[in-house]
């Protein structure tokens, strides 16, 4: 079976990580911008002033991905850039800025695939108390609907959040090494995930108000994706389990998907879920769980690694120990099962086409004397997940696309620019280009519908 013909074969970026351009035309500063700036935050001291200078570079780099032959480009969208105040006038040249990218890639026949929010809050915004603010919501709906207005008729797909979950446990707890660095006990964790939750629903009411019918909304996940330790009955119960649980096999509390995805997709929380947080657990009403569990179209995953689960003697999940097919750059190990199991039992649980929103590896990619990067390590790596990815479709989970996770090497967040990710090679010192050699790979995979693998 493999591939359905209209499988979207893409890859992903975000705003933060490639377009600089920083103080340009009027783009106000994001908690990104603080957090960077902020001495020992990041690796290096990097900061995303400049980082791959996309936004002057947008045009070369739409051309490299229709050399690829890339079908869809999955962007986020700055909202500092385009409302620099968070909420009031919009920025006239940070729209222009979108309408030409939209328009660029679409001359291309690349179909544009538009995230509203990848991290990069508007600094004013989170001074005034950020996502537990009462009146973010409606913040966030009203830029919804400014960008939804302006690029709705040519943005056919769109998604609200990228991963609330990092947002949460990487952003607002005291472990955390990303922006705003808040350090919240699990209380105020919760009222984040409320704030971030009711902004999803009111985004998606914005943008079904303002989209034709025929537009795909969703978001893009990232939490607990397990695989079973064997086929056998028990193993795959427990790592449905595992991947469900509050708090989940690894001993957080905040990552199980029943704590982001639930609400969206059930409009409630199971008994599980609010017994174990108790009252820590801020109240939400009926009528906000109805906001947030606005019906969206397909639940986009972004998939990295996974845990290997078993069943322990009464049948409850137990982490096994990992013998992954080894490790990238950032250790990461390469579990490609993830891309099975994680992907079947998140369409199983909440019944909606999957898109893979983000997936790939960081590799210490060197330019060679012969002008080449030969990165056969990505290749192996793509290879393998996205085996276990035809696998899924093969079982008729309906998988709508992948968006390889990225386009460019990029600004990776509190890692600065020490880990390259991307198909394209930068070299950010003359921001020159280059396409490695994954990069001809996935063309070819592209050129194939998958059977190139
Ligand atoms: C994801 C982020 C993305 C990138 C990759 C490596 O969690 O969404 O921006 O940093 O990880």
């Amino acid at each position: 079976m493999g591939f359905s013909k209209d499988f979207l074969w893409g890859a992903a970026t975000a705003a933060y990580q490639i377009e600089g351009a920083a103080n340009e035309d009027g783009r106000g500063p994001s908690i990104w911008d603080t957090f960077s700036h902020t001495s020992g935050k990041i690796k290096n001291g990097d900061t995303g002033d400049v980082a791959c200078d996309h936004y002057h570079c947008y045009k070369e780099d739409v051309a490299l991905m229709a050399e690829l032959g890339l079908q869809a480009y999955r962007f986020s969208i700055s909202w500092p850039r385009v409302l620099p105040e968070g909420t009031g006038s919009p920025n006239e040249k940070g729209l222009d800025f979108y309408d030409r990218l939209v328009d660029e890639l679409l001359a291309k026949n690349i179909q544009p695939c538009a995230t509203l929010f990848h991290w990069d809050l508007p600094q004013v915004l989170h001074d005034k108390g950020g996502w537990r603010n009462p009146d973010i919501a409606g913040h966030f709906g009203a830029y919804a609907e400014l960008m939804g207005r302006r690029l709705g008729d040519r943005v056919p797909c769109w998604m609200t959040f990228n991963e609330m979950c990092v947002v949460i446990n990487c952003g607002h707890v005291p472990s955390g090494n990303h922006a705003p660095g808040e350090k919240l006990d699990r209380t105020g964790a919760l009222e984040v995930l409320k704030g971030l939750l009711l902004s999803h629903g009111r985004g998606v009411q914005a943008l079904r108000a303002v989209l034709p019918k025929t537009a795909q909304i969703g978001l893009a996940h990232c939490g607990v994706v397990n695989f079973p330790t064997s086929d056998s009955a028990e193993d795959i119960e427990a790592t449905r389990k595992s991947m469900f649980a509050v708090p989940d096999d690894g001993g957080s509390d905040l990552h199980s998907a029943a704590l982001y995805l639930d609400p969206v997709f059930f409009g409630k929380y199971t008994e599980e879920t609010l017994q174990y947080f108790g009252t820590g657990m801020p109240p939400v009403s009926a009528a906000e769980m109805e906001t947030i569990s606005q019906p969206i179209d397909f639940l986009g995953l972004n998939v990295y690694r996974g845990r290997c689960v078993g069943a322990g003697a009464n049948g409850e999940p137990e982490t096994r120990p990992l013998e992954p097919a080894g490790y990238t750059h950032f250790n990461w190990p390469i579990t490609p099962d993830v891309l099975y199991w994680g992907v079947k039992l998140m369409h199983e649980r909440y019944g909606k086409p999957i898109m893979i929103t983000e997936n790939g590896m960081s590799n210490d990619d060197t330019l060679n004397a012969d002008g080449k990067v030969h990165d056969v390590e990505r290749i192996e790596f793509l290879t393998s997940y996205l085996r276990a990815l035809r696998r899924a479709a093969d079982d008729g989970v309906p998988v709508l696309g992948y968006m390889q996770w990225s386009l460019m090497d990029n600004f990776e967040w509190a890692e600065g620019y020490s880990q390259r990710f991307g198909l394209i090679h930068i070299d950010y010192e003359t921001q020159q280009r280059t396409l490695k050699d994954s990069a001809l790979w996935y063309r070819d995979v592209i050129e194939s519908n998958g059977d190139h693998l």
